[in-house]
């Protein structure tokens, strides 16, 4: 069976977790089939929304232990390769042009909450536990620390990161790791209603947008007032932004939203 399941619906890319007799932990080829699966969206046009999700009763029990403990065997440089490799399916998913939808169940623990930071919206399953429990093995959440902490900042990470401890998803919620939590069957109809409001919207200045956020995280405003500037200036003037403002004034929907 693939470790990656993918299906395409229109403009929609689903992809799936497909290890749940370890609950979708990472290994090496689960690492490398989603970078492969990120690389291959960045440059899909034809693709507008991707959701994330994992197969059986949980969403990501994060790394495989079972791999970890074998690579704690090896040398340092192949250490550092492999969690290089690691470190880069994290940021290739973090930048993809589409918006991520994380449908969230079961657990998301480890690398599996750190998937969840990559994702541009989390729904979760109002049961679904939550943690970053590397600590409790003796080993910390490194390579997606910058991920997380740019979506739950450094106080719910050093309650998080230092303790190992689980949460639920409405603490989840709190810290701003998930953005909707509902009851177990709203979960496909709550995902499906982002996918619309994701559709509804310019894919370019969805892409634009979020490309906005990373580069302005972080920065006082008189140091991006330059970017942010000449970044909406090339919007206006863009094919898709004159089409949104001249369909608003005709009262009718923007081509990328007139067949739905
Ligand atoms: N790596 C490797 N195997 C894992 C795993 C992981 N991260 N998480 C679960 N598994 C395996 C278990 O060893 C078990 O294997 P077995 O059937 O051969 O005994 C199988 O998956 C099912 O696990 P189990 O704990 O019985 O499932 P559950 O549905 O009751 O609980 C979790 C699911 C995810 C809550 C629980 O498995 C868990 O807490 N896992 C550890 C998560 C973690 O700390 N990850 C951080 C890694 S850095």
């Amino acid at each position: 069976m693939p470790v990656l399941l993918t299906r395409r619906d229109g403009a929609v890319e689903y992809v799936t977790l497909n290890r749940p007799e370890v609950r979708n932990a990472f290994n090496e080829p689960l690492i490398a089939a989603l970078r492969t699966w990120a690389d291959a969206v960045a440059g899909d046009r034809s693709v507008r929304v991707a959701v994330l999700a994992g197969a059986g009763t949980t969403f990501c029990a994060g790394a495989d232990l079972e791999w970890m403990s074998k690579l704690s065997a090896c040398t340092r440089d192949e250490n550092v390769r492999d969690a290089t490799a690691a470190a880069g399916m994290f940021g290739a998913l973090d930048r993809l042009p589409v918006p991520v939808i994380g449908r969230i169940h079961g657990a998301a623990l480890g690398g599996g909450a750190g998937l969840a930071a990559v994702c541009d919206v989390v729904v979760a399953d109002e049961h679904a536990q939550f943690g970053f429990t590397e600590v409790k093995l003796g080993i910390l959440p490194s390579m997606i620390s910058p991920f997380v902490l740019a979506k739950i900042g450094q106080s719910a990470a050093r309650e998080l990161f230092l303790t190992g401890m689980r949460v639920d998803a409405a603490r989840a919620r709190e810290i701003g790791l998930v953005h909707a939590v509902v009851a177990a069957d709203a979960l496909d109809a709550t995902v499906s209603q982002y996918v619309q409001e994701f559709l509804s919207a310019g894919p370019e200045a969805i892409a634009t947008a979020k490309e906005l956020i990373r580069k302005v995280a972080g920065r006082a405003p008189q140091d991006v007032l330059q970017l942010t500037a000449e970044t909406l200036a090339a919007r206006r003037a863009s094919a898709e932004g004159r089409e949104g403002m001249k369909a608003f004034f005709e009262k009718r929907k923007p081509t990328w939203n007139a067949n739905r």
